[in-house]
Protein backbone atom coordinates (compact mmCIF):
# COMPACT_ATOMS: atom_id res chain seq x y z
CA UNK A 1 0.00 0.00 0.00
CA UNK A 2 1.51 3.56 -1.04
CA UNK A 3 -0.08 6.57 1.02
CA UNK A 4 1.46 9.13 -1.54
CA UNK A 5 0.07 8.31 -5.22
CA UNK A 6 1.09 11.34 -7.04
CA UNK A 7 1.68 11.47 -10.74
CA UNK A 8 5.35 11.30 -10.03
CA UNK A 9 4.56 8.44 -8.53
CA UNK A 10 2.92 6.94 -11.04
CA UNK A 11 5.53 7.96 -13.80
CA UNK A 12 8.49 6.44 -11.46
CA UNK A 13 6.30 3.32 -11.55
CA UNK A 14 5.68 3.07 -15.13
CA UNK A 15 2.38 4.23 -15.12
CA UNK A 16 3.19 7.24 -17.37
CA UNK A 17 -0.59 7.13 -19.37
CA UNK A 18 -2.37 6.99 -15.90
CA UNK A 19 -0.12 10.00 -14.82
CA UNK A 20 -1.01 11.96 -17.61
CA UNK A 21 -4.71 11.31 -16.46
CA UNK A 22 -4.47 11.78 -13.51
CA UNK A 23 -3.17 15.38 -13.77
CA UNK A 24 -5.59 16.17 -16.40
CA UNK A 25 -8.63 15.50 -14.40
CA UNK A 26 -10.71 18.03 -12.03
CA UNK A 27 -10.39 17.75 -8.51
CA UNK A 28 -13.17 15.66 -7.34
CA UNK A 29 -12.36 12.94 -10.01
CA UNK A 30 -8.50 13.25 -8.78
CA UNK A 31 -9.43 12.76 -5.64
CA UNK A 32 -11.19 9.79 -5.85
CA UNK A 33 -8.89 7.91 -8.02
CA UNK A 34 -5.90 8.98 -5.63
CA UNK A 35 -7.79 7.74 -2.78
CA UNK A 36 -7.98 4.14 -4.97
CA UNK A 37 -4.77 4.30 -6.17
CA UNK A 38 -3.54 4.82 -2.25
CA UNK A 39 -4.86 1.12 -1.54
CA UNK A 40 -2.92 -0.57 -4.46
CA UNK A 41 0.08 -2.88 -3.69
CA UNK A 42 2.35 -0.87 -6.34
CA UNK A 43 5.00 -3.95 -5.35
CA UNK A 44 2.58 -6.35 -5.63
CA UNK A 45 1.28 -4.98 -9.38
CA UNK A 46 4.92 -5.25 -9.98
CA UNK A 47 5.61 -8.78 -9.43
CA UNK A 48 2.03 -9.15 -11.34
CA UNK A 49 3.23 -7.34 -14.62
CA UNK A 50 6.29 -9.45 -14.28
CA UNK A 51 4.31 -12.72 -14.35
CA UNK A 52 2.63 -11.61 -17.77
CA UNK A 53 6.27 -11.73 -19.10
CA UNK A 54 7.69 -14.62 -17.42
CA UNK A 55 7.68 -17.82 -19.70
CA UNK A 56 5.09 -20.51 -18.81
CA UNK A 57 6.62 -22.18 -15.50
CA UNK A 58 8.37 -25.77 -16.54
CA UNK A 59 6.75 -28.89 -16.88
CA UNK A 60 7.25 -30.67 -13.94
CA UNK A 61 10.16 -33.85 -13.87
CA UNK A 62 7.78 -36.48 -12.42
CA UNK A 63 3.78 -36.62 -13.13
CA UNK A 64 1.66 -39.40 -11.93
CA UNK A 65 -1.66 -40.30 -10.36
CA UNK A 66 -2.67 -39.66 -6.72
CA UNK A 67 -3.57 -42.04 -4.50
CA UNK A 68 -6.97 -41.41 -3.81
CA UNK A 69 -9.00 -42.95 -0.87
CA UNK A 70 -12.69 -44.30 -2.53
CA UNK A 71 -15.72 -43.08 -0.35
CA UNK A 72 -17.38 -46.62 0.45
CA UNK A 73 -15.18 -48.99 -0.40
CA UNK A 74 -14.41 -50.05 3.22
CA UNK A 75 -16.92 -49.59 5.08
CA UNK A 76 -15.32 -50.16 8.50
CA UNK A 77 -12.94 -47.60 7.87
CA UNK A 78 -15.41 -45.20 6.76
CA UNK A 79 -17.27 -46.02 10.14
CA UNK A 80 -14.42 -44.93 12.15
CA UNK A 81 -14.03 -41.90 10.31
CA UNK A 82 -17.63 -41.10 10.22
CA UNK A 83 -17.67 -41.38 14.07
CA UNK A 84 -14.18 -38.75 14.21
CA UNK A 85 -16.47 -36.47 11.96
CA UNK A 86 -19.59 -36.42 13.98
CA UNK A 87 -17.47 -35.85 17.18
CA UNK A 88 -15.69 -32.65 15.42
CA UNK A 89 -19.00 -31.14 14.13
CA UNK A 90 -21.11 -31.50 17.54
CA UNK A 91 -18.06 -29.79 19.26
CA UNK A 92 -18.79 -27.28 17.12
CA UNK A 93 -14.98 -27.99 15.44
CA UNK A 94 -16.58 -27.12 11.53
CA UNK A 95 -17.15 -24.16 9.91
CA UNK A 96 -18.80 -24.59 6.34
CA UNK A 97 -17.06 -21.86 3.99
CA UNK A 98 -18.87 -21.14 0.63
CA UNK A 99 -16.94 -19.34 -2.50
CA UNK A 100 -19.36 -16.66 -4.19
CA UNK A 101 -17.40 -13.94 -5.02
CA UNK A 102 -16.98 -14.88 -8.73
CA UNK A 103 -18.75 -12.99 -10.97
CA UNK A 104 -20.96 -15.75 -13.15
CA UNK A 105 -20.21 -14.40 -16.00
CA UNK A 106 -20.42 -17.77 -18.20
CA UNK A 107 -24.13 -18.32 -16.77
CA UNK A 108 -25.27 -14.87 -18.00
CA UNK A 109 -27.47 -14.39 -14.77
CA UNK A 110 -27.57 -10.91 -13.64
CA UNK A 111 -26.51 -10.61 -9.42
CA UNK A 112 -24.96 -12.72 -7.53
CA UNK A 113 -24.58 -16.63 -8.75
CA UNK A 114 -25.78 -17.91 -5.26
CA UNK A 115 -29.45 -15.60 -6.57
CA UNK A 116 -29.78 -18.12 -9.83
CA UNK A 117 -32.70 -20.54 -9.43
CA UNK A 118 -30.80 -23.98 -8.94
CA UNK A 119 -33.45 -26.43 -8.06
CA UNK A 120 -36.03 -28.79 -10.27
CA UNK A 121 -39.02 -27.62 -9.06
CA UNK A 122 -39.64 -24.95 -7.17
CA UNK A 123 -36.37 -23.07 -8.45
CA UNK A 124 -35.34 -22.08 -5.40
CA UNK A 125 -31.66 -19.96 -5.16
CA UNK A 126 -28.72 -21.61 -4.63
CA UNK A 127 -28.04 -20.15 -1.47
CA UNK A 128 -31.44 -21.17 -0.04
CA UNK A 129 -30.91 -24.66 -1.05
CA UNK A 130 -27.20 -24.60 0.89
CA UNK A 131 -29.13 -22.99 3.75
CA UNK A 132 -31.87 -25.47 3.90
CA UNK A 133 -28.91 -28.21 4.07
CA UNK A 134 -26.77 -26.49 6.85
CA UNK A 135 -29.84 -25.88 8.68
CA UNK A 136 -30.50 -29.16 9.08
CA UNK A 137 -27.00 -30.12 9.88
CA UNK A 138 -26.76 -27.80 12.60
CA UNK A 139 -30.57 -29.61 13.93
CA UNK A 140 -29.24 -32.45 14.23
CA UNK A 141 -25.93 -31.74 15.98
CA UNK A 142 -28.46 -29.18 18.59
CA UNK A 143 -26.24 -26.24 17.60
CA UNK A 144 -25.71 -23.61 14.55
CA UNK A 145 -23.25 -24.56 12.31
CA UNK A 146 -21.19 -21.15 11.51
CA UNK A 147 -21.77 -20.56 8.35
CA UNK A 148 -18.78 -17.97 5.79
CA UNK A 149 -19.81 -16.56 2.64
CA UNK A 150 -16.91 -15.01 0.92
CA UNK A 151 -18.39 -12.55 -1.41
CA UNK A 152 -16.31 -9.54 -3.65
CA UNK A 153 -16.38 -5.87 -4.23
CA UNK A 154 -18.75 -6.28 -6.95
CA UNK A 155 -21.52 -8.42 -5.54
CA UNK A 156 -21.24 -8.16 -1.23
CA UNK A 157 -24.19 -5.15 -1.14
CA UNK A 158 -26.80 -7.34 -3.23
CA UNK A 159 -25.76 -10.93 -1.35
CA UNK A 160 -26.17 -9.95 2.04
CA UNK A 161 -29.58 -8.14 0.93
CA UNK A 162 -30.54 -10.89 -1.00
CA UNK A 163 -30.19 -13.03 2.55
CA UNK A 164 -31.52 -10.01 4.50
CA UNK A 165 -34.77 -9.67 2.60
CA UNK A 166 -35.16 -13.71 2.90
CA UNK A 167 -34.61 -13.71 6.95
CA UNK A 168 -31.35 -15.60 5.93
CA UNK A 169 -33.28 -18.12 5.06
CA UNK A 170 -34.22 -19.65 8.49
CA UNK A 171 -30.23 -19.25 10.23
CA UNK A 172 -29.47 -17.98 12.89
CA UNK A 173 -28.09 -14.78 11.48
CA UNK A 174 -25.55 -14.45 14.20
CA UNK A 175 -24.26 -17.31 12.81
CA UNK A 176 -23.44 -16.38 9.18
CA UNK A 177 -20.36 -14.64 8.86
CA UNK A 178 -20.02 -12.71 5.31
CA UNK A 179 -16.48 -12.07 4.47
CA UNK A 180 -15.22 -9.91 1.08
CA UNK A 181 -12.19 -11.31 -1.34
CA UNK A 182 -9.67 -8.72 -2.22
CA UNK A 183 -9.26 -7.16 -5.78
CA UNK A 184 -6.56 -7.08 -8.45
CA UNK A 185 -5.65 -4.60 -10.89
CA UNK A 186 -5.96 -5.51 -14.43
CA UNK A 187 -3.75 -4.47 -17.05
CA UNK A 188 -2.89 -4.06 -20.74
CA UNK A 189 -0.29 -6.67 -22.38
CA UNK A 190 2.17 -3.74 -21.43
CA UNK A 191 1.47 -3.66 -18.10
CA UNK A 192 -0.40 -0.48 -18.08
CA UNK A 193 -3.44 -0.27 -15.03
CA UNK A 194 -6.82 0.70 -17.05
CA UNK A 195 -9.92 2.74 -16.30
CA UNK A 196 -13.27 0.98 -15.02
CA UNK A 197 -14.51 4.68 -15.81
CA UNK A 198 -12.75 8.03 -15.17
CA UNK A 199 -12.51 8.09 -11.83
CA UNK A 200 -11.25 4.64 -10.94
CA UNK A 201 -9.92 1.34 -11.62
CA UNK A 202 -10.22 -1.88 -13.81
CA UNK A 203 -9.79 -4.56 -10.96
CA UNK A 204 -11.47 -7.67 -10.71
CA UNK A 205 -11.91 -10.18 -7.40
CA UNK A 206 -8.42 -11.94 -6.99
CA UNK A 207 -9.64 -15.73 -7.05
CA UNK A 208 -10.85 -17.77 -4.37
CA UNK A 209 -7.30 -18.22 -3.40
CA UNK A 210 -7.87 -15.04 -1.93
CA UNK A 211 -10.33 -16.88 0.60
CA UNK A 212 -7.48 -17.45 2.58
CA UNK A 213 -5.97 -14.02 3.17
CA UNK A 214 -9.53 -12.60 3.15
CA UNK A 215 -10.62 -15.14 6.41
CA UNK A 216 -6.97 -14.12 7.98
CA UNK A 217 -7.81 -10.02 6.99
CA UNK A 218 -11.27 -9.88 8.19
CA UNK A 219 -10.70 -11.12 11.84
CA UNK A 220 -12.96 -13.94 10.65
CA UNK A 221 -10.10 -16.82 10.96
CA UNK A 222 -9.41 -15.42 14.90
CA UNK A 223 -13.41 -15.03 15.47
CA UNK A 224 -13.85 -19.17 14.69
CA UNK A 225 -10.70 -20.19 16.53
CA UNK A 226 -12.04 -18.40 19.45
CA UNK A 227 -15.07 -20.00 19.30
CA UNK A 228 -13.73 -23.67 18.92
CA UNK A 229 -13.84 -24.31 15.09
CA UNK A 230 -11.14 -26.09 13.61
CA UNK A 231 -11.72 -27.08 10.51
CA UNK A 232 -13.09 -25.90 7.43
CA UNK A 233 -15.76 -27.44 5.23
CA UNK A 234 -15.52 -25.57 1.54
CA UNK A 235 -17.34 -25.52 -1.19
CA UNK A 236 -18.65 -23.00 -4.18
CA UNK A 237 -21.72 -21.40 -5.05
CA UNK A 238 -22.55 -23.64 -8.34
CA UNK A 239 -22.96 -27.28 -6.82
CA UNK A 240 -26.66 -27.75 -5.24
CA UNK A 241 -25.39 -31.29 -4.50
CA UNK A 242 -22.78 -30.93 -2.55
CA UNK A 243 -22.69 -31.71 1.14
CA UNK A 244 -22.17 -29.34 2.83
CA UNK A 245 -20.77 -30.93 6.18
CA UNK A 246 -19.96 -34.35 5.66
CA UNK A 247 -18.49 -36.12 8.81
CA UNK A 248 -17.19 -39.54 6.42
CA UNK A 249 -15.24 -36.82 4.13
CA UNK A 250 -14.13 -34.88 7.68
CA UNK A 251 -13.12 -37.94 9.31
CA UNK A 252 -10.93 -39.21 6.77
CA UNK A 253 -9.39 -35.65 7.06
CA UNK A 254 -8.54 -36.54 10.84
CA UNK A 255 -7.35 -40.06 10.05
CA UNK A 256 -5.27 -38.69 7.51
CA UNK A 257 -4.21 -35.93 9.84
CA UNK A 258 -4.11 -33.70 6.81
CA UNK A 259 -3.99 -29.88 6.57
CA UNK A 260 -5.76 -29.55 3.19
CA UNK A 261 -8.15 -32.36 1.76
CA UNK A 262 -10.55 -32.73 -1.33
CA UNK A 263 -13.02 -34.56 -3.03
CA UNK A 264 -12.77 -35.69 -6.77
CA UNK A 265 -15.04 -37.59 -8.78
CA UNK A 266 -14.06 -39.96 -11.70
CA UNK A 267 -13.39 -37.86 -14.83
CA UNK A 268 -16.75 -38.02 -17.39
CA UNK A 269 -13.99 -38.13 -20.36
CA UNK A 270 -10.69 -36.69 -21.24
CA UNK A 271 -12.49 -33.40 -21.99
CA UNK A 272 -14.62 -32.61 -18.66
CA UNK A 273 -13.83 -29.05 -18.05
CA UNK A 274 -12.77 -30.07 -14.25
CA UNK A 275 -9.10 -29.82 -12.92
CA UNK A 276 -7.47 -32.95 -12.01
CA UNK A 277 -5.37 -34.35 -8.81
CA UNK A 278 -1.72 -35.08 -9.49
CA UNK A 279 1.20 -35.91 -7.72
CA UNK A 280 3.82 -33.43 -9.51
CA UNK A 281 7.60 -33.71 -8.74
CA UNK A 282 6.37 -35.29 -5.24
CA UNK A 283 3.72 -32.79 -4.07
CA UNK A 284 0.12 -33.00 -4.43
CA UNK A 285 -1.57 -30.56 -6.67
CA UNK A 286 -4.61 -29.83 -9.02
CA UNK A 287 -3.95 -29.02 -12.79
CA UNK A 288 -7.06 -26.05 -13.53
CA UNK A 289 -7.98 -28.18 -17.55
CA UNK A 290 -6.92 -25.24 -19.65
CA UNK A 291 -3.24 -26.26 -18.02
CA UNK A 292 -3.30 -29.96 -18.92
CA UNK A 293 -1.36 -31.16 -21.75
CA UNK A 294 -3.72 -32.78 -23.87
CA UNK A 295 -0.56 -36.15 -23.54
CA UNK A 296 -2.16 -36.22 -20.34
CA UNK A 297 -5.50 -35.25 -20.33
CA UNK A 298 -5.82 -38.69 -22.75
CA UNK A 299 -3.43 -40.77 -21.44
CA UNK A 300 -4.90 -44.08 -21.24
CA UNK A 301 -4.45 -47.26 -18.60
CA UNK A 302 -4.37 -50.73 -20.42
CA UNK A 303 -8.08 -51.16 -19.20
CA UNK A 304 -8.63 -48.22 -21.28
CA UNK A 305 -9.76 -45.94 -17.88
CA UNK A 306 -8.21 -42.42 -18.35
CA UNK A 307 -4.87 -42.22 -16.09
CA UNK A 308 -5.57 -38.55 -14.89
CA UNK A 309 -9.08 -39.01 -13.74
CA UNK A 310 -9.30 -37.74 -10.31
CA UNK A 311 -11.65 -34.63 -11.32
CA UNK A 312 -11.87 -31.91 -8.58
CA UNK A 313 -15.20 -30.74 -7.52
CA UNK A 314 -14.03 -28.34 -5.62
CA UNK A 315 -15.05 -29.33 -2.08
CA UNK A 316 -12.49 -28.93 0.74
CA UNK A 317 -11.78 -29.57 4.41
CA UNK A 318 -8.97 -27.15 5.26
CA UNK A 319 -7.68 -26.97 9.54
CA UNK A 320 -7.73 -23.68 10.46
CA UNK A 321 -4.58 -23.96 11.73
CA UNK A 322 -2.95 -24.43 8.41
CA UNK A 323 -4.75 -21.18 7.14
CA UNK A 324 -3.70 -19.18 9.95
CA UNK A 325 0.28 -20.63 9.34
CA UNK A 326 0.64 -20.18 5.53
CA UNK A 327 -1.46 -16.51 5.85
CA UNK A 328 1.48 -15.80 8.45
CA UNK A 329 4.00 -16.48 6.42
CA UNK A 330 3.00 -14.14 3.34
CA UNK A 331 1.04 -17.16 1.16
CA UNK A 332 2.56 -16.74 -2.10
CA UNK A 333 0.32 -18.37 -4.52
CA UNK A 334 0.89 -18.20 -8.30
CA UNK A 335 -0.92 -16.18 -10.25
CA UNK A 336 -3.41 -17.28 -12.98
CA UNK A 337 -3.44 -14.73 -15.91
CA UNK A 338 -6.71 -14.47 -18.00
CA UNK A 339 -6.35 -12.80 -20.96
CA UNK A 340 -9.22 -11.32 -22.35
CA UNK A 341 -11.18 -8.50 -23.69
CA UNK A 342 -11.34 -5.73 -20.88
CA UNK A 343 -14.18 -3.58 -21.16
CA UNK A 344 -13.07 -0.20 -20.17
CA UNK A 345 -13.49 3.77 -19.98
CA UNK A 346 -10.48 5.71 -22.20
CA UNK A 347 -8.68 8.66 -20.41
CA UNK A 348 -10.86 11.09 -22.66
CA UNK A 349 -13.72 9.22 -21.10
CA UNK A 350 -15.64 6.62 -24.12
CA UNK A 351 -16.02 3.20 -23.52
CA UNK A 352 -13.64 0.80 -25.40
CA UNK A 353 -12.79 -2.81 -25.40
CA UNK A 354 -9.24 -3.51 -25.14
CA UNK A 355 -7.00 -6.38 -24.86
CA UNK A 356 -6.27 -6.72 -21.24
CA UNK A 357 -4.91 -9.29 -18.49
CA UNK A 358 -6.91 -10.56 -14.98
CA UNK A 359 -5.24 -12.01 -12.56
CA UNK A 360 -6.42 -15.17 -9.95
CA UNK A 361 -5.34 -17.35 -7.28
CA UNK A 362 -6.72 -20.92 -6.60
CA UNK A 363 -7.15 -21.85 -2.85
CA UNK A 364 -6.21 -25.66 -4.86
CA UNK A 365 -2.80 -23.82 -5.43
CA UNK A 366 -2.01 -23.96 -1.26
CA UNK A 367 -1.98 -27.79 -1.22
CA UNK A 368 1.63 -27.97 -1.87
CA UNK A 369 2.11 -26.51 1.45
CA UNK A 370 -0.09 -28.66 3.44
CA UNK A 371 0.87 -31.67 5.01
CA UNK A 372 -0.50 -35.36 4.31
CA UNK A 373 -2.81 -33.96 2.12
CA UNK A 374 -5.44 -35.83 0.99
CA UNK A 375 -7.87 -36.91 -2.05
CA UNK A 376 -11.32 -38.97 -1.44
CA UNK A 377 -13.10 -39.74 -4.51
CA UNK A 378 -16.89 -39.99 -3.92
CA UNK A 379 -20.04 -40.76 -6.52
CA UNK A 380 -20.24 -38.01 -9.31
CA UNK A 381 -24.00 -38.96 -8.58
CA UNK A 382 -24.25 -38.21 -5.51
CA UNK A 383 -22.83 -34.97 -4.97
CA UNK A 384 -21.82 -33.20 -8.27
CA UNK A 385 -24.13 -31.42 -10.14
CA UNK A 386 -23.05 -27.98 -11.37
CA UNK A 387 -23.95 -25.15 -12.40
CA UNK A 388 -22.12 -23.04 -14.53
CA UNK A 389 -23.11 -22.56 -18.17
CA UNK A 390 -26.45 -20.59 -19.36
CA UNK A 391 -27.15 -23.98 -22.12
CA UNK A 392 -25.89 -27.47 -22.35
CA UNK A 393 -22.96 -29.41 -20.43
CA UNK A 394 -23.17 -27.72 -16.52
CA UNK A 395 -26.44 -25.32 -16.84
CA UNK A 396 -29.65 -25.20 -14.82
CA UNK A 397 -30.97 -28.01 -17.22
CA UNK A 398 -28.33 -30.65 -16.96
CA UNK A 399 -28.34 -29.85 -13.10
CA UNK A 400 -32.01 -30.43 -13.35
CA UNK A 401 -31.79 -33.42 -14.43
CA UNK A 402 -29.09 -35.10 -12.26
CA UNK A 403 -30.46 -33.53 -8.71
CA UNK A 404 -34.24 -35.55 -10.39
CA UNK A 405 -32.08 -38.71 -11.25
CA UNK A 406 -31.08 -38.63 -7.01
CA UNK A 407 -33.95 -37.97 -5.73
CA UNK A 408 -35.25 -40.75 -7.82
CA UNK A 409 -32.80 -43.51 -6.88
CA UNK A 410 -33.93 -41.69 -2.92
CA UNK A 411 -37.64 -42.61 -3.85
CA UNK A 412 -36.56 -46.31 -5.50
CA UNK A 413 -34.97 -47.10 -2.07
CA UNK A 414 -37.79 -46.27 -0.24
CA UNK A 415 -40.44 -48.41 -2.25
CA UNK A 416 -41.64 -46.23 -4.27
CA UNK A 417 -42.17 -46.56 -8.26
CA UNK A 418 -40.52 -44.11 -10.14
CA UNK A 419 -41.82 -43.91 -13.86
CA UNK A 420 -38.32 -43.47 -16.36
CA UNK A 421 -37.36 -43.10 -19.96
CA UNK A 422 -35.98 -45.76 -22.13
CA UNK A 423 -32.58 -44.53 -21.14
CA UNK A 424 -33.79 -44.49 -17.77
CA UNK A 425 -34.15 -40.76 -16.89
CA UNK A 426 -36.66 -40.12 -14.68
CA UNK A 427 -40.01 -38.84 -16.66
CA UNK A 428 -41.30 -36.25 -14.27
CA UNK A 429 -38.86 -33.55 -12.56
CA UNK A 430 -38.38 -34.72 -8.77
CA UNK A 431 -36.97 -32.10 -6.47
CA UNK A 432 -36.58 -33.20 -2.61
CA UNK A 433 -36.04 -29.96 -0.12
CA UNK A 434 -32.66 -30.90 2.42
CA UNK A 435 -35.73 -30.13 5.10
CA UNK A 436 -37.86 -33.19 4.61
CA UNK A 437 -35.24 -35.49 3.70
CA UNK A 438 -31.27 -35.24 3.00
CA UNK A 439 -30.53 -38.91 2.50
CA UNK A 440 -32.26 -41.84 0.54
CA UNK A 441 -31.92 -43.59 4.69
CA UNK A 442 -33.46 -39.76 5.66
CA UNK A 443 -36.52 -40.40 3.55
CA UNK A 444 -37.33 -43.88 3.78
CA UNK A 445 -37.85 -43.08 7.85
CA UNK A 446 -39.89 -39.77 6.58
CA UNK A 447 -42.16 -41.53 3.91
CA UNK A 448 -45.02 -44.10 6.19
CA UNK A 449 -46.20 -45.64 2.96
CA UNK A 450 -44.10 -45.41 -0.96
CA UNK A 451 -45.67 -43.07 -3.13
CA UNK A 452 -47.68 -42.26 -5.96
CA UNK A 453 -45.45 -40.64 -8.52
CA UNK A 454 -47.45 -39.77 -11.68
CA UNK A 455 -46.19 -36.25 -12.61
CA UNK A 456 -43.56 -33.48 -11.30
CA UNK A 457 -42.87 -34.44 -7.36
CA UNK A 458 -42.05 -31.64 -4.57
CA UNK A 459 -41.01 -32.76 -1.14
CA UNK A 460 -40.57 -30.16 1.40
CA UNK A 461 -41.91 -28.96 4.59
CA UNK A 462 -44.55 -26.33 4.53
CA UNK A 463 -43.08 -23.03 3.59
C1 LIG B 1 -13.76 -24.75 -10.78
C2 LIG B 1 -12.33 -25.22 -10.58
C3 LIG B 1 -12.08 -26.58 -11.20
C4 LIG B 1 -13.10 -27.57 -10.68
C5 LIG B 1 -14.51 -27.05 -10.94
C6 LIG B 1 -15.53 -27.96 -10.30
C7 LIG B 1 -11.14 -23.11 -10.62
C8 LIG B 1 -10.13 -22.26 -11.28
N1 LIG B 1 -11.42 -24.27 -11.17
O1 LIG B 1 -13.88 -24.43 -12.14
O2 LIG B 1 -10.78 -27.05 -10.88
O3 LIG B 1 -12.90 -28.80 -11.32
O4 LIG B 1 -14.69 -25.74 -10.38
O5 LIG B 1 -16.82 -27.48 -10.48
O6 LIG B 1 -11.67 -22.80 -9.59
N2 LIG B 1 -14.94 -17.60 -6.99
C9 LIG B 1 -14.82 -16.65 -6.02
N3 LIG B 1 -13.99 -15.60 -6.26
C10 LIG B 1 -13.26 -15.48 -7.39
C11 LIG B 1 -13.39 -16.48 -8.39
C12 LIG B 1 -14.24 -17.53 -8.15
O7 LIG B 1 -15.46 -16.71 -4.97
O8 LIG B 1 -12.53 -14.51 -7.53
C13 LIG B 1 -15.86 -18.72 -6.76
C14 LIG B 1 -17.06 -18.67 -7.65
O9 LIG B 1 -18.07 -17.86 -7.10
C15 LIG B 1 -17.43 -20.13 -7.74
C16 LIG B 1 -16.08 -20.83 -7.65
O10 LIG B 1 -15.19 -19.93 -7.07
O11 LIG B 1 -18.17 -20.53 -6.61
C17 LIG B 1 -15.58 -21.41 -8.97
O12 LIG B 1 -15.08 -20.45 -9.79
P1 LIG B 1 -15.00 -20.59 -11.36
O13 LIG B 1 -14.05 -19.58 -11.83
O14 LIG B 1 -16.37 -20.55 -11.92
O15 LIG B 1 -14.31 -22.01 -11.61
P2 LIG B 1 -14.70 -23.15 -12.64
O16 LIG B 1 -14.15 -22.85 -13.98
O17 LIG B 1 -16.13 -23.39 -12.54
Amino acid sequence: MSDTVSVEFLRRRGQAALADHLSALGSEDRRRLEAELATVDFDLLERLIESTRLPAPPAPERISPPAVVVKGAHPDVDARARALGEALIERGGVAAVMVAGGQGSRLGHPGPKGTFPGTAIRRKPLFRVFAEKLAVASRRRGRPIPRCIMTSEENHRDTVTFFEAHRYFGLDPSSVHFFTQGMLPAVTPDGALVLKDRASLFRSPDGHGGTLRALRRSGLLDTLASNGVEHLSYFQVDNPLVDVIDPVFLGHHLLARSEFSSKSVSKAGPDEKVGVFAVADDLLTVIEYSDLPARLREAVNPDGTLVFSAGSIAIHAIALDFVSRITDEGLDLPFHLARKKLAVTTPDGASASVDGIKFETFVFDALVHAATPLVMEVVREHEFAPIKNATGVDSAESSSALQSALFASWLDAAGCRVPRNASGAPLYPIEISPLFADSADALRRRLSAPLRIDGPTYLGDAE
